[in-house]
């Protein structure tokens, strides 16, 4: 996919990190700020698509939305949602779908430490978990998404032969991902750190492969 950036350039600023609240659930914080992100709890997701049909794949964190927009050319037949914090990204990726009329994607401005009520059970063949914003200081690691929490809710969501994609470019926080997940205990999985997977290119890992950056890579499967 070949996006004009003449036609539809990205937000002058993007700020690399939001404000820090919005890495927590809302049912955490004391005040909710005007900011933070709708709920979307009894929201009919459906109504994103061109045939009307729940996503079946969802790209968590979905940033400037490379990998959401090539991934909807590559599999016309399935919807695919993204998730993100950063309003801009989000507010750009709508234009863009909404003016080029693709019909099997979309982006929701929401935090998805709220958990994921709007999807139902069993329905997500693929998530993609890529490159999380790495939180490398101690006291910011609480803003980390991946949990026992995020687990679990993926677990429900997910078909039983559906696949979980996580990668980083951080060896820490491939460590982390690879506790939380034996903590867990709800997934099989397995490090595939040295293959590239058949699916189109986040922004940053174009940037880490053109920079020799190592990506580490896991494929973790729902256990029956
Ligand atoms: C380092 S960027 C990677 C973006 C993209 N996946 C890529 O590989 O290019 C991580 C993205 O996750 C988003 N993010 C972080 N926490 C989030 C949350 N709780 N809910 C939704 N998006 C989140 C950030 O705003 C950021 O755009």
């Amino acid at each position: 996919m070949k996006i004009d950036f003449d036609k539809y350039p990205y937000p002058k600023k993007i700020r690399h990190h939001t404000s820090s609240n919005l890495y927590f659930p809302i049912k955490d914080l004391k005040i909710v700020p005007s900011y933070y992100p709708p709920l979307y709890d009894d929201i009919d997701i459906s109504k994103y698509f061109g045939n009307s049909k729940s996503p079946d794949i969802l790209d968590i964190g979905c940033g400037k939305s490379k990998f959401l927009l090539a991934y909807s050319e590559q599999f016309p037949d399935r919807n695919i949602l993204g998730i993100e914090l950063r309003k801009g990204l989000v507010d750009w990726a709508q234009n863009y779908i909404l003016n080029e009329g693709i019909k099997n994607a979309w982006v929701i401005w929401y935090s998805a430490v709220n958990g994921l009520k709007f999807i139902q059970d069993n329905s997500i063949a693929e998530v993609f978990y890529l490159f999380p914003d790495p939180w490398p200081k101690l006291k910011q690691q609480n803003r980390r998404l991946f949990s026992i929490e995020f687990l679990n809710e993926l677990y429900r969501i997910m078909e039983h032969s559906g696949k979980l994609y996580i990668s980083t470019d951080c060896d820490y926080v491939d460590e982390y991902h690879l506790k939380i997940l034996k903590k867990s205990g709800l997934f099989d999985y397995e490090i595939s750190s040295n293959k590239e997977w058949k699916y189109p290119r986040t922004n940053k890992e174009e940037f880490c492969i053109k920079n020799n950056i190592p990506i580490y890579r896991i494929e973790a499967i729902p256990k029956k």
